[in-house]
């Protein structure tokens, strides 16, 4: 036949227009894209009629922790490639960047990279990347930068709080210069490890150790001084930079006011700081251990409200879950991590950071119909592709050019709303912190390279664990510098 799948009584949805279109599928490509009745008398494989829903490239999540060491508190991740990857194709994302976690006692990069991909080698559901995190950015491994461009890397990461990973500012100007040179795109999370223990101290001093002093721990001027700092190392080295998630109002204040004077500032914000305030940490017992992640929810629905402006007026380029899968009941002891006899509520500071949220990232947000459809596209699958060097193989619909990465969603109002439970999801993790809310929206079909691998009404995930590839990514087609010539010592 001349296609292997045709799509059609679709609303495909772009990140800049919404249009009455049919899509053909042929060898894993869009081929072509005709307006709706289209290929009327064509034969196909397969046809699928989308009854009206919207049809979307697949969702592309840029940040997603799996099978790191422990670094970021007590207890390991719980999800690995297979199984973080599965939850992901469920909730409709067909791309994962996901890091590849150099720790400060390593030197090579390349070595990290080689590890990363054997954790990740024939056991994923869905496309991936890495992004580098450096945790030690020696003279070897900053050697290093040009060859992980040659091996399709893109970007990196680095940290400037957690003992375990903190670069001081001037190793952060070593990387961001070489990051420069070699045309990566740095990411940065941004907040001020002293703030942190100074506050963590004072909390302790007051004897003060539940889940829910997580949030005083971190207060917004550790994340804001620590942004606004990021910004001006970037400036000066004219590099440009990925804040990532973002939850403060005023520290998005400064990435707007950055961007509006023309710099390379680019930031992420995830669910987390759209859907969580300071009440879900105020769980009973140690329930708001769920609820543990860095940045933490802030004050107020107000803080929330201006995270979803930003969102829509582009201050925030994307919308990342920021999975960080880690579990409540420990798989082996059945116990919680830190609650003992003498701290029945446990310690908030060794409770691990981070929430699962691969799989709810899009249901969670189209459902909450907030942002325009072509900017819900954007920022979840476009904006992300474009950044990290994925688009047009990623992040759009192109004939000839695209993967066929396609979700497929419920025509508006057709289904009914139902509330989440940890139980429909795909990870590893025996909780959501989104337990209980209202959705109404769910990806019906996901496609990925041309493989239905999700069908929600037709045996769920039909996607096998292997077929999802390493994808080499290009420079970013988004973040650059300013200027094009090398950069040199302000004298
Ligand atoms: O709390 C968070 N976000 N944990 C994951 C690690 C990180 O900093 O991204
Ligand atoms: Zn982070
Ligand atoms: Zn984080
Ligand atoms: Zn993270």
């Amino acid at each position: 036949t001349e296609y292997d799948l045709i799509i059609v009584n679709g609303l495909v949805v772009s990140d800049t227009e919404t249009q009455e279109w049919d899509i053909a599928v042929k060898d894993e490509k869009i081929k072509k894209v005709l307006p709706r009745g289209g290929f009327h008398e064509v034969n196909a494989t397969r046809i699928i009629d989308a009854e009206g829903g919207y049809v979307m490239p697949g969702g592309v999540d840029a940040h997603v922790h799996l099978q790191e060491p422990p670094l970021f508190g007590q207890g390991s991740t719980a999800d690995n490639y297979e199984t973080g990857s599965r939850s992901a194709v469920c909730g409709g994302t067909t791309t994962m960047v996901t890091f590849a976690p150099q720790k400060k006692s390593e030197d090579s990069l390349l070595d990290t990279l080689a590890a990363t991909h054997a954790r990740a080698k024939d056991n994923c559901y869905i496309d991936y990347s890495f992004h580098l995190l450096v945790g030690n950015p020696s003279e070897r491994a900053l050697s290093e930068f040009k060859t992980l461009r040659e091996k399709g890397i893109s970007s990196l990461k680095i940290y400037m709080t957690y003992e375990a990973l903190q670069l001081h500012d001037g190793q952060i100007l070593d990387v961001l210069l070489e990051a420069r040179k070699q045309g990566i795109t740095t990411m940065i999370h941004a907040e001020n490890n002293h703030v942190i223990n100074w506050m963590t101290a004072q909390l302790e001093k007051r004897q003060l150790f539940a889940p829910k002093y997580h949030g005083p721990s971190h207060p917004p001027v550790a994340e804001i001084e620590a942004i606004y700092r990021a910004i001006s190392l970037s400036e000066f080295m004219d590099t440009p930079i990925l804040i990532v998630h973002v939850s403060t109002p005023q520290a998005a204040a400064h990435i707007k006011s950055a961007q509006a004077r023309g710099l390379p500032i680019f930031a992420e914000t995830c669910p987390q700081y759209l859907f969580l305030t300071k009440k879900h940490l105020d769980g009973p017992g140690f329930e708001g251990a769920k609820c543990v992640c860095s940045p933490p929810p802030r004050e107020s629905e107000s803080d929330c409200d201006a995270i979803w402006t930003g969102l829509k007026d582009g201050t925030f380029t994307i919308l990342s879950s920021d999975h960080c899968p880690f579990r409540y009941d420990d798989a082996e002891t059945g116990k919680k991590s830190s609650v003992t006899e003498d701290f029945p509520l446990g310690k908030f500071k060794f409770v691990p950071n981070g929430c699962p949220g691969i799989e709810t990232r899009l249901p969670l947000t189209l459902s909450a119909a907030r942002l325009p459809l072509t900017k819900f596209v954007q920022v979840t699958s476009t904006n992300p592709a474009r950044l990290y060097g994925l688009y047009p193989t990623k992040g759009a619909l192109f004939e000839g050019m695209s993967d066929a990465d396609i979700n497929i969603w419920y025509p508006e109002g057709k289904m009914e709303e139902f509330e989440l439970t940890n139980d429909m999801l795909h990870h590893d993790v025996d909780y959501t912190p989104f337990e209980g809310r209202m959705i109404n929206q769910w990806p019906r079909w996901t496609i990925l390279r041309g493989k239905v691998v999700w069908d929600r009404e037709g045996g769920g995930l039909l996607g096998q664990k292997g077929y999802g590839r390493f994808v080499k990514r290009e420079a970013s087609s988004l973040a650059k510098p300013l200027r094009e010539d090398e950069w040199e010592l302000p004298l």
